[in-house]
């Protein structure tokens, strides 16, 4: 049994088969719609917590039939942990961080790539290719993996060394370009043809979406059903941010929500590369190309975004807002937040908790409001950014004490 009714363009409503392999409508994305009323009448949402804890109880708001075995990992429902010291120092009243560092390959992108490989291997896919700013290839080498699939990553040359190597390892044909992740999407279009493989690039297929959607779910079911005030998400090429919105309208429509009121979507960006956070400033729905990207947070140094007018309408609809953050903050933050939590925090998640001080100070978040920032990854897998020199001790020499008390 599958829920899904059709395909629908997000730029023009066009609907379209959902019954066979689709990729995108006039260059830009597909929408999953599913028999709401249908689910409603099958599902019991009370019951869902009894089922397996991984992002597969949710089967019948995602597209895979239920008679087929997803190409899954276990994703495991990631845990929402109360951080009171980010909540002090930032001036609010409550933060919570949903640590998505738990799912396989360590990111949150293991939730988009289990459905879209799972989608794309049903559909008797055989090869796979997509650009990556690194999670994201990362996993697409490991579902592939397990789906027996081929799998081609091309990366900007300078993305975090482990991503290079978790998908080299997972047998993925790993590529280095001396580019940006907007120069990588170029190989792998213009691939297609000759190499015959699927593009799995964001929002170039509709299926990462409904993957990422469960985030949106899990929340809500963590929340007993009542959705945090603001959620801050860093924002790439925006399939997190657009899914959760998307899994906020479902559950609405299913009325399985306690309170109507829905989270404000921040979307949050490094001044670095920051396409989103400035089409949101000048009123427009569409982005320009960030001229000359760079940030540490290598996930959401997308310079240009194929799901823009989505990532924009969300944070609009919402009341929410798009912000960009000093870049040269972002390295100190996932040291004072990775302290102030105990969670392994990862640069795209550091500048937005630069975005809770700063939109705390501007006086756009309140002190009554339960917050929720994504930990979208592991610190672990950025080497550059949490490697520092380490004091060494000569096991010949005696040991100086207070050498040892200040670590240097
Ligand atoms: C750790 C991390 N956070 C955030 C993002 C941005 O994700 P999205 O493409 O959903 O905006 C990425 C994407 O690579 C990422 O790896």
């Amino acid at each position: 049994m599958r829920f899904v009714t059709h395909l629908e363009s997000a730029i023009d409503g066009t609907r379209l088969d959902a019954n066979q392999l689709q990729t995108v409508h006039q260059d830009r994305p597909l929408w999953v719609r599913y028999d709401l009323e249908g689910i409603k009448k099958h599902v019991d949402r009370d019951a869902l917590a009894a089922r397996e804890a991984t992002m597969w109880r949710y089967r019948e708001l995602l597209p895979l039939d239920d008679q087929v075995s997803p190409v899954s990992l276990c994703e495991t429902i990631t845990p929402v942990i109360n951080c009171p010291q980010l909540a002090t120092d930032a001036g609010v009243r409550e933060v919570w961080v949903k640590d998505e560092s738990r799912l396989p390959t360590g990111s949150f992108k293991s939730r988009g790539m289990t459905m879209a490989i799972s989608m794309a291997h049903f559909f008797g896919v055989r090869r796979v290719a997509l650009p990556s700013a690194g999670n994201a290839g990362g996993a697409a080498a490991f579902y592939a993996a397990r789906a027996g699939m081929e799998a081609y990553v091309f990366m900007p040359e300078d993305t975090p060394v482990i991503n290079q190597h978790e998908a080299a390892l997972a047998g993925a044909r790993t590529f280095l370009v001396n580019g940006l992740i907007n120069h990588c999407g170029a190989i792998v279009r213009e691939g297609a043809e000759k190499m015959q493989w699927f593009d799995l690039s964001t929002l170039k297929e509709p299926y990462r979406i409904e993957g990422k959607k469960t985030m949106g779910l899990e929340l809500a079911q963590q929340f007993q059903w009542k959705l945090p005030d603001v959620i801050l998400y860093p924002t790439g090429g925006g399939t997190g941010l657009i899914g959760m919105w998307k899994a906020f309208q479902e559950l609405t429509q299913l009325g399985w929500l306690d309170s109507k009121r829905l989270p404000k979507m921040v979307s949050v960006q490094s001044d670095g590369c920051a396409p989103i956070a400035r089409a949101y400033d000048d009123g427009e729905r569409f982005a320009t190309l960030h001229e000359n990207a760079d940030t540490i947070a290598r996930g959401i140094r997308v310079p240009a975004a194929v799901g823009d007018f989505m990532i924009l309408d969300a944070v609009r609809e919402s009341g929410g807002t798009a912000i960009a953050v000093p870049e040269e903050q972002i390295v100190s933050r996932m040291q004072t937040a990775t302290r102030a939590t105990g969670i392994a925090i990862c640069p795209e998640t550091a500048a937005c908790i630069s975005a809770l001080d700063q939109l705390s100070k501007q006086g756009w978040l309140s002190d009554d409001q339960r917050i929720v920032v994504f930990n979208t990854g592991a610190a672990q897998k950025y080497l550059e950014a949490i490697e520092q020199p380490l004091p060494v001790i000569d096991r010949h020499q005696p040991l100086d004490w207070e050498f040892i008390e200040n670590g240097r």
